[in-house]
């Protein structure tokens, strides 16, 4: 026998689409799935699958029922079988029912957890009602609100009295033990060994798990004493994990299946009020930002949510993270900024229920238009803020699973924003690639050729840069330490040219210094092999720079040498520029370059041995300096462009110069990925 836990627990954490989607290939149909039946060889699919309700319905033979149906129908398993399938699909540790002593007191204990907190939620409820403090204090602050008798019902809504063991002392009275309150998180234990009941002189939120059983409380203050906190919420316990709960689903669930969709809010109070307005279908995270596994939750009983804050910037700043998170898991996101300073709760009570209804419906958007507002309002019309939007927007889009709906809305994005598609695609592709990646490090898609090209003139595809080399480099790793000395993957020289001026280096200047660095490349190992397979560095870095414009005329004219002597077919050497009609510039830069870029040691000896190391790294050094050339170079561009953006004239400019923003700063991504640079959005 599996024990009921476990059922429940597979229950709870199974997905219809993803346990019959292992099976058979469904396609969407609106909220829906079908397919063909895979009990009968019809033409026409007349297998459905509801993910709202967690059933399937086969037509064509009359079959139906949940995951563990299927299951059992489709692999002719057994109950237990199925069950033991699933617990193994979803991680769940079968508990058998011949349970050993331990887990058999666990399981009673779970039992007398439930029991407790119930007891305390009926003591709780019972003070606000029937005790002077409750009333005066308790029920009138809930009056205050403009809680009724039904809402103060339906939320079993408590009141707990001013005294450090009220609760406590009844409790054990009657035959809790200590340590069970301990495990329930009624009472805290100090040090010396006494303890205290957690909730003193609060009203109290009872925290419901689906099938309406108590399983924590949120503890309200409603004196202005600044050294409390405003909300004392239960720690978790066995039978309370605050990550896989939402406050208001026990109450929310139905009207969530029936309106199709499910409104966020911020707290307890918010709940209520929408309660109040006679909206049902909402549900907030208790105490704790939201997580994934409570929008998993939300997923059982529909696909649609709207997020629902305060229009100030926290808010907005919730919003947000909110938005991201629901598009992840897959599900559709809408939002509604409430006024400034206003929650469901305080709108309700200046504007009344009508009201707060009819401005949920006029400002729901979904989230592009509201992400495109936002930046709107923030901005005007600057066209910074637009790329940015774009990009922020492109960024949300790239996280939503499905491949058809990100589609839909980028055609959206770019019939808003008069950007050309496939210009977004483009970005799209790159962040969902790099998503994946981040997701998947290890898995090699077998597609090195193109992607991991580094152009960024739009140029013909010039393949990789290869990664890894005689020193076995893991494909995706950074380039090793020894060419990134201060630690953040930058080279330094202490021999530079480039005059480093004290403080931060500008985009310019730090290609400069890459410039520099591929400049000693070539003038000390042109002729020397790139890698195992005796390619020539010169061939490598005549490949690599091909299209590229070094920024100083010093560097573009030594490079250029080296290419003129390519195609004679000779590789030249430090000592064609000394022997050669040179200026004095070039020969003096030469001279320094092809000096050993240490100190020079006054023993030659030590210095050869330096060169000799470098020389059985060339590989590293020649990818290193080629990914970092190629990265501060797309830095500077990217400064470039802005600075071009600020001064466009014309909205043809303007999109012209975004469009390239936005493949920069793809590029810039993939090749901060590449270099283990972790850059911001
Ligand atoms: N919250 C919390 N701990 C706090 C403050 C807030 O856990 N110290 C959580 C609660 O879940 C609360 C939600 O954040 O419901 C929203 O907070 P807030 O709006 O400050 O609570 P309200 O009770 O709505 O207070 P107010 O009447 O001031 O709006
Ligand atoms: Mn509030």
């Amino acid at each position: 026998m599996i024990s009921r836990e476990t059922i429940d627990e597979v229950k709870s954490r199974m997905d219809i689409v993803d346990i019959i989607g292992d099976f058979i290939t469904l396609k969407r149909s609106g909220q829906n799935y079908k397919a063909l039946s895979p009990f009968s060889n019809e033409k026409t699919a007349s297998f459905y699958v509801v993910p709202s309700k967690g059933i399937f319905k086969d037509f064509s033979s009359g079959k139906g029922g949940d995951g563990i149906t299927f299951v059992m129908e489709h692999e002719g398993m057994s109950y237990v079988e199925a069950i033991k399938h699933l617990a193994a699909k979803y991680g769940v540790a079968i508990e058998e029912d011949q349970r050993t002593p331990e887990q058999q007191a666990q399981h009673t204990d779970r039992d007398r957890l439930y029991h407790l907190m119930q007891y305390a939620k009926d003591y709780y409820k019972d003070l606000l009602v029937n005790s002077e403090e409750g009333q005066s204090i308790g029920l009138s602050y809930f009056r205050e609100r403009g809680f009724n008798d039904r809402v103060i019902e339906k939320f079993e809504l408590g009141y707990t009295l001013n005294s450090w063991d009220h609760l406590s002392k009844k409790a054990i009275g009657i035959g809790y033990t200590e340590q069970l309150l301990g495990k329930a998180g009624l009472i805290v234990t100090r040090d010396d060994g006494r303890y205290y009941d957690r909730f003193r002189g609060r009203v109290i939120f009872p925290i419901h798990n689906l099938s309406g059983k108590v399983i924590a409380f949120g503890a309200r203050i409603l004196t202005k004493d600044k050294d409390q906190p405003k909300y004392i919420n239960s720690p978790e316990t066995e039978i309370y994990h605050k990550s896989n709960v939402l406050y208001g689903m026990f109450q929310a669930k139905n009207a969530i299946r029936r309106e199709d969709f499910c409104y966020i809010v911020e707290g307890y109070t918010d709940v209520i009020a929408m309660h109040l307005s006679d909206i049902d279908n909402v549900v907030a995270s208790s105490g704790t930002a939201f997580t994934e596994e409570q929008i998993k939750l939300i997923k059982r009983f529909t696909q649609n949510i709207t997020v629902l804050f305060d229009g100030d910037a926290a808010g907005i700043k919730a919003a947000l993270r909110g938005i991201d998170l629901v598009l992840k898991g897959g599900l559709n996101v809408r939002i509604v900024l409430l006024p400034d300073g206003e929650d469901p709760d305080s709108y309700s009570k200046k504007h009344g229920s009508t009201a707060l209804k009819q401005f949920l419906k006029d400002n729901s958007k979904d989230f592009i238009s509201f992400k495109i507002d936002l930046y709107a309002t923030e901005s005007g019309h600057d066209p910074i803020k637009k790329a940015e939007a774009i990009r922020e927007i492109v960024t949300s889009i790239s996280l939503i699973p499905d491949a058809i709906k990100r589609s839909v809305y980028l055609q959206e994005t770019s019939r808003l924003l008069k950007m050309q598609e496939s210009v977004l695609l483009t970005e799209l592709n790159k962040l969902v690639l790099t998503e994946q990646q981040r997701q998947h490090p290890d898995e090699d898609r077998g597609d090195r050729g193109g992607r991991r090209s580094n152009n960024f003139r739009g140029g013909r595809d010039r393949g990789p840069v290869p990664m890894g080399g005689p020193m076995g480099m893991p494909d995706d790793a950074p380039p090793p330490d020894m060419f990134a000395p201060d630690g953040d993957g930058e080279y330094t020289d202490p021999a530079s040219i480039i005059p480093v001026s004290s403080g931060k280096l500008d985009a310019e200047a730090m290609v400069l210094r890459q410039e520099q660095e591929t400049m000693r490349i070539l003038l000390n190992y042109a002729e020397n092999a790139y890698d195992e397979n005796e390619r020539r560095m010169l061939d490598f870095m005549l490949t690599e720079l091909e299209d590229f414009e070094f920024i100083s005329p010093l560097h573009n004219e030594i490079y250029t040498a080296f290419k003129n002597g390519a195609e004679r077919g000779e590789v030249i050497d430090s000592l064609y520029f000394m022997e050669h009609n040179m200026s004095d510039e070039i020969k003096s830069f030469v001279a320094t370059l092809t000096t050993p870029r240490h100190e020079a040691s006054k023993n030659w000896a030590e210095n050869k041995i330096y060169f000799s190391e470098e020389k059985e790294l060339l590989q590293q050094l020649a990818d290193a300096n080629i990914y970092r050339l190629k990265y501060r170079m797309i830095n500077k561009l990217i400064e470039d462009t802005l600075q071009q953006l600020k001064s466009a004239t014309s909205e043809e400019e303007e999109e012209q110069v975004t469009t390239i923003y936005l493949q920069l700063k793809a590029a810039e991504m993939e090749l901060a990925k590449f270099l283990g640079i972790v850059i911001g959005k």
